[in-house]
């Protein structure tokens, strides 16, 4: 069967943030517990500007040429932050992008497990129609309420990702183990813009997750952790990841499991900066190994662990392919570091207020916003997307 993979990736988050440490002290809490014992940094900041079809169009515009926008025939948008319960995010991505007419557009749902589904989904549709182009986002704002437990854990942004025959980047093996249970950890209720958690609860499932799937990975493939030359989580807070792979780290040798820790460092270093993006959290763990990592070669095999609340569990492997920095946007995150805005504590807190909510008609200030695609208002309760 034809190798498919992922053979572009690229990534957008909006131009303002927090620091973690400014946050601690306005919440009386000690900075070591944010920047270690959860693991975060800095968060993004989302101003009423963006939602997650600006971040999606954002982040996918970077990376597609004339050529892709006529060739993708599939757009899957994976979300938890939806704008509408009818119509899908993919939708408005193929106006925005300005993609062929002749595409199948869906919005799916599973936590930040449904960017996983669709890069699968898409993984066997390209095998089964070699030549075609699937375009998967996963986009999301983590919004959790302020003077929260989870407020340090909030973050937003976008990973997009072009699955092809060929990729420069990964394929994606079919080794897939993946688990699904129906509990209640984190949840969103149709008329509630921020999440519900049983954090500790959650934290725990996830862990236990992850054991149960690598053990019955290693029971159907025989491959053991020797096999693996790093791993990508799903990275609510960068210390949850760290916990999972610590949990195996056992079965390695002194020698691969600094090596294996070194990988997970990478692999962290852009979600310390953003925060939780659900569904992209894992892919955008993925891009920072990619980017980071200093001893990554062809053939490669590294772990992908996706998680999501609910709750459903998935791991697999991917196999890094020998060109695979051609299918990143070069420098894109450190361009996007060095230019976005620290906003004071004060600040976030105003904006975290003032996501675009309502029916009433409003016109927003997209002046102070340097996107290509925001938001410019909402008129006869349909939301202005435009390109500047
Ligand atoms: N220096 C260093 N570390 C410190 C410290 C200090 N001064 N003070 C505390 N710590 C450590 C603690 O020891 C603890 O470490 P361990 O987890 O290793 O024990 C860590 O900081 C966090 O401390 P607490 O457990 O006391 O933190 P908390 O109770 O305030 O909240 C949380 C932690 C439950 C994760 C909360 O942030 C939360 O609810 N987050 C949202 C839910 C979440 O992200 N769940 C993850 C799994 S679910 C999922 O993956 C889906 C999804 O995206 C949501």
């Amino acid at each position: 069967m034809v190798p498919v993979g992922i053979d572009k990736i690229s990534f957008f988050a909006p131009h303002l943030y927090t620091d973690m440490t400014e946050l601690a002290r306005a919440r009386n809490e000690e900075p070591g517990k944010y920047l270690v014992g959860i693991g975060q940094t800095e968060q993004a900041v989302v101003p009423p500007t963006q939602d997650v079809v600006t971040m999606a169009a954002n982040a996918a515009d970077q990376m597609l040429t004339a050529a892709d926008r006529q060739a993708i025939d599939t757009i899957i948008f994976a979300t938890e932050s939806g704008i509408d319960n009818s119509k899908s995010g993919a939708v408005y991505l193929q106006r925005l992008l300005g993609l062929n007419e002749w595409t199948r557009t869906i919005e799916m749902k599973q936590a930040c497990y449904a960017g996983t589904y669709g890069l699968m989904q898409a993984r066997d549709y390209v095998a089964l129609h070699p030549g075609s182009k699937v375009l998967v986002v996963a986009s999301d704002i983590a919004r959790y309420g302020l003077h929260t437990p989870g407020e340090v854990t909030q973050g937003a942004g976008a990973v997009a990702m072009l699955v092809t025959e060929n990729p420069r980047i990964v394929t994606l093996e079919r080794d897939n183990q993946f688990k699904s249970a129906d509990i209640m950890d984190f949840w969103r209720p149709v008329y509630a813009t921020e999440a519900l958690v049983d954090g500790h609860f959650s934290a725990d499932v996830y862990r236990d997750f992850f054991k149960t799937l690598w053990e019955r990975y290693k029971a159907v493939t025989g491959r053991t952790i020797h096999d693996f030359k790093g791993f990508a989580f799903h990275l609510p807070y960068t210390k949850q990841g760290l916990k999972a792979l610590r949990d195996i780290l056992p079965e390695a040798s002194e020698t691969q499991q600094a090596a294996l820790l070194a990988e997970f460092e990478a692999s962290r270093v852009y979600n310390k900066r953003i925060g939780n993006l659900y569904t992209g959290s894992v892919y955008l763990s993925l891009l920072s190994l990619l980017s980071n990592s200093t001893t990554l070669q062809a053939g490669d095999r590294l772990g992908i662990f996706s998680y999501g609340s609910g709750a459903e569990g998935e791991f697999y492997s991917a196999i890094v392919q020998p060109d695979f920095k051609q299918g990143l946007v070069s420098g894109q995150l450190e361009t996007l570091f060095a230019k976005r805005q620290q906003l004071s504590i004060p600040a976030y807190e105003q904006l975290f207020n003032e996501q675009l909510s309502g029916a009433e008609d409003r016109v927003l200030d997209i002046s102070q916003d340097p996107a290509k695609f925001v938001l410019a208002g909402l008129q006869r309760q349909q939301r202005q997307y435009v390109a500047h």
